[in-house]
């Protein structure tokens, strides 16, 4: 069995930090010395933007919509002419191996450094590594949405293990220590592929506010159904279900968040992480420097780091105890109380 653990981040709801999980989460788990994949499984790109890849031209590289669309069909020269080329690698490994070269990437950002030039100190702009791979997206992958949505219903729904399967042949490819799978904010196919793929589980980041919290309660159903499905298929695949709640925008001072938390912490025991990550203005000024929030700001660095850690001794509890998620049935009927503020 393979080391790689692989993660989706994913909400239903926009703009609750997916992506700046994803991308703190990386670096976090890479300072703890961790071989890490991210893929961008989101035709918004704001994973690849964030993490400087593809500001300019977003043609200009290939990434998991090339993969994806190779593992499904040819590609014909009229239509994706660099594409067609890669029409016959995708059938051998050595072939999937030169793709992964390919479309996976390494991405940097600019760290301001002092250095002596000709005697005289100056600050210059030195290209440096996050440390981590990155799988890239781009806005083809709606394209591909579509495409998915015609073969799933034509073909019983097999559509959305298209990614687990592209994903299993990246592990084979590279054991990385972690795969990290950032969704865009729907529950439509494409979500569904990331849900699948996401064998140790899914990572749920949310706000504190009654419907975004009501929205979490049809996630964790959702996945629930979608473990049970993958557990009940001809070869059943074990997959660990939602192995966090991560509370984004916290703040204790709040009493709707701190109401919230409780209600919450009461629907899914152990299943909401200790480590909250509060607001703080760093987070959208280091995207704009091109830099992971956690680079600029120490206490989010030491935030993202304890949301590593304790998701590393979840799936480590899970391992040692063969433990399944265990879903309250009555997380559908999930009503949180109107804290009376
Ligand atoms: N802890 C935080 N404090 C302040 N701002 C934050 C924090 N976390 C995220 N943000 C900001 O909130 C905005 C939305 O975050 P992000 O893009 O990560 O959400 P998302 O769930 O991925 O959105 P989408 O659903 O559109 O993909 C961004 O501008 C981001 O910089
Ligand atoms: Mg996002």
């Amino acid at each position: 069995m393979s080391k790689t653990k692989v993660i989706t981040i994913s909400n239903q709801k926009g703009g609750v930090g997916k992506t700046t999980t994803v991308a703190n989460l990386a670096y976090a788990l890479t300072q703890m010395g961790n071989d890490v994949l991210c893929i961008d499984f989101d035709s918004q790109a704001s994973l690849t933007n964030y993490l400087n890849v593809g500001l300019e031209d977003d043609k200009s590289y290939f990434g998991v919509y090339e993969m994806m669309l190779l593992s499904l069909r040819k590609v014909t020269r009229s239509e994706y002419p660099e594409l067609a080329a890669y029409n016959a690698l995708i059938e051998t490994e050595e072939g999937f191996a030169k793709l992964c070269e390919v479309c996976i990437h390494r991405p940097t950002y600019l760290a301001r450094e002092v250095q002596t030039i000709d005697g005289k100190r100056r600050v210059v702009d030195v290209e440096r590594e996050f440390g981590f791979d990155l799988l890239p997206s781009h806005l083809f992958l709606a394209d591909y949405s579509l495409e998915l949505s015609r073969s799933a219903s034509s073909r019983g729904g097999a559509g959305a293990l298209r990614l687990y399967y592209v994903v299993q042949r990246i592990i084979n490819w590279h054991e990385y220590d972690y795969i990290l799978i950032d969704t865009n904010p729907s529950l439509e196919i494409m979500t569904m592929n990331a849900i699948c793929a996401a064998t140790d589980g899914v990572l749920v980041p949310t706000n504190l506010d009654l419907l975004s919290t009501r929205g979490v309660g049809n996630l964790v159903n959702k996945i629930g159904e979608i473990q049970e499905l993958l557990l009940h298929m001809p070869e059943p695949i074990i997959h660990m279900g939602v192995i966090g709640i991560l509370l984004n925008l916290y703040s204790e001072r709040r009493k709707v968040d701190t109401t919230i938390q409780s209600n919450l912490n009461t629907f899914y025991p152990f299943r909401i992480l200790q480590q909250t990550i509060p607001e703080s203005v760093d987070a959208k000024r280091a995207v704009l420097g091109g830099l992971i929030y956690s680079q600029v700001h120490k206490k989010a660095a030491a935030q993202y780091l304890a949301v590593a850690e304790e998701l590393e001794a979840t799936l480590a509890l899970m391992k040692q105890e063969g433990q399944k998620i265990q879903y309250l049935e009555s997380a559908s009927d999930l009503k949180i109380a109107d804290p009376g503020e």
